[in-house]
């Protein structure tokens, strides 16, 4: 009898979040023997800046790519179009036997496209996730990668109906937890010993070492949507409520390229702060900071303001409040059973939204079931039991 040959399977990373994604994955695979699986790793280059890219490499303990397709930014069209282009020769020299996609960027949909036209099998990670806004990019990714998937793995039940309802057989339908939980179960403890909370100044002058003592109350702003960065009166307005909201609480602004950009180009830089000293209060931009420190950041907070996917889910996890900036969320259990609220853009929602936590009234919430630290472990099980028994 011949011996049956090893699976292969080509992981697709391409953008910051993605990262924090596939580490659990890759270090589930690599568990594996090399007579059981292959893996091949490949980085779009969708992210390539130090801060939002290699850092999260080296902080989260990702093996370096076999292959960087390095097409870098452009318009959503170009993009997509450049990643098919430079992955299909991949897929076609290499042969995978499954294309494995996380999230909803533009990587995730331009690999599936390929790798499904190829007649190779798509395994889309944090499937069925739905705002039913589809002026949200993310929103198009995600429909468009699940209608082509074969692996559907959902984060939480919200996932599965989504899937159910829009005609998804059965069989190709997995909950499996949240793998971006995989990773802040890991590096939760690690992240904790960051410089970051002095780095800062949110730590009282005086104090011994970086890991000692309380710092002081502050909340955390990520804002990076195109629905609330890329017009002008928009993000004034939100710099303004956030400024209002900065001096009851400080407000640290890890800011992403995109959202720097926007603030120069529209002359609103007097809106935020780069620096303070101890008695300062506002909101204090950065740049995108690594993911150990922002895991720290996080896990102190009083509270945290977002128009982000996956810190909606890693404030539930962490047990600290969230107000989501936008007017629906795709994460509807980080409602029902987190810290999330939805206060979408409106000045006076947020303001009372942010008061009520500062007066104590701040969900609680509990951790979802299933995100557990073992999602990728479930993944992997199911993709190497099916296609074994395919092979
Ligand atoms: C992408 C994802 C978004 C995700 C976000 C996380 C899509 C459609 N969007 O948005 O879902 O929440 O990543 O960060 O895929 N830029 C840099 N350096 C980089 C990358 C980007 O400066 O390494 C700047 C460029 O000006 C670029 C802009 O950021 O044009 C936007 O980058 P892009 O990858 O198109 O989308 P993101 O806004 O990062």
């Amino acid at each position: 009898m011949t011996k049956p040959k090893p699976i292969r399977v080509l992981v697709v990373a391409g953008a910051r979040p993605n990262f924090v994604k596939i580490a659990p994955l890759m270090d589930r695979l690599s568990s594996l023997t090399s007579g059981e699986a292959e893996t091949l790793l490949l980085h779009t280059g969708q992210h390539y800046d130090e801060a939002l890219s290699q850092l999260f490499f080296d902080q989260l303990g990702i093996p370096r790519p076999q292959i960087n397709l390095e097409v870098g930014s452009g318009p959503h069209g170009k993009q997509t179009a450049e990643i098919m282009a430079r992955f299909e020769p991949v897929v076609l020299d290499w042969k995978p036997d499954v294309v494995v996609v996380v999230g909803d960027v533009n990587s995730t949909l331009a690999c599936a496209l390929v790798a499904v036209k190829l007649c190779v099998p798509v395994a889309h990670v944090e499937a069925g996730l739905r705002s039913f806004d589809r002026t949200m990019p993310e929103e198009i990714n995600r429909l468009l990668t699940d209608a082509i998937s074969d692996f559907l793995f959902a984060s939480e039940p919200s996932g599965v109906e989504n899937l159910r309802r829009e005609g998804v057989a059965e069989e190709k339908i997995h909950l499996v937890g949240n793998v971006m939980i995989d990773s802040l179960q890991k590096f939760l403890r690690v992240a904790r010993q960051t410089s970051v909370l002095r780095d800062l100044g949110l730590l009282p002058y005086g104090q011994p070492s970086a890991t000692e003592g309380k710092p002081r109350p502050y909340a955390v702003l990520t804002m990076h949507r195109p629905s609330n960065v890329d017009e002008k009166e928009k993000l004034a307005s939100l710099l303004e409520v956030l400024g209002e909201v900065g001096q009851q609480i400080p407000i640290l602004f890890p800011a992403h390229p995109r959202t720097q950009e926007r603030l120069e180009r529209f002359g609103l830089q007097s809106k935020v702060r780069t620096r303070w000293t101890e008695a300062d209060c506002g909101v204090l931009v950065t740049g995108p900071i690594g993911y150990l420190e922002f895991l720290h950041l996080m896990s102190e907070a009083t509270f945290v303001l977002t128009d982000s996917g996956g810190i909606q889910e890693e404030t539930t996890v962490l047990g600290v409040p969230c107000l989501t900036l936008r007017e629906n969320t795709e994460r509807p259990i980080t409602v029902e059973e987190g810290t999330n609220t939805v206060v979408g853009t409106d000045p006076v929602c947020i303001l009372t939204a942010a008061r009520a936590i500062l007066a104590g009234k701040g969900k609680k919430g509990r951790t979802p079931t299933l995100w557990d630290g073992r999602a990728a472990e479930r993944i992997v099980a199911i993709l190497m039991d099916r296609l074994m028994s395919a092979a």
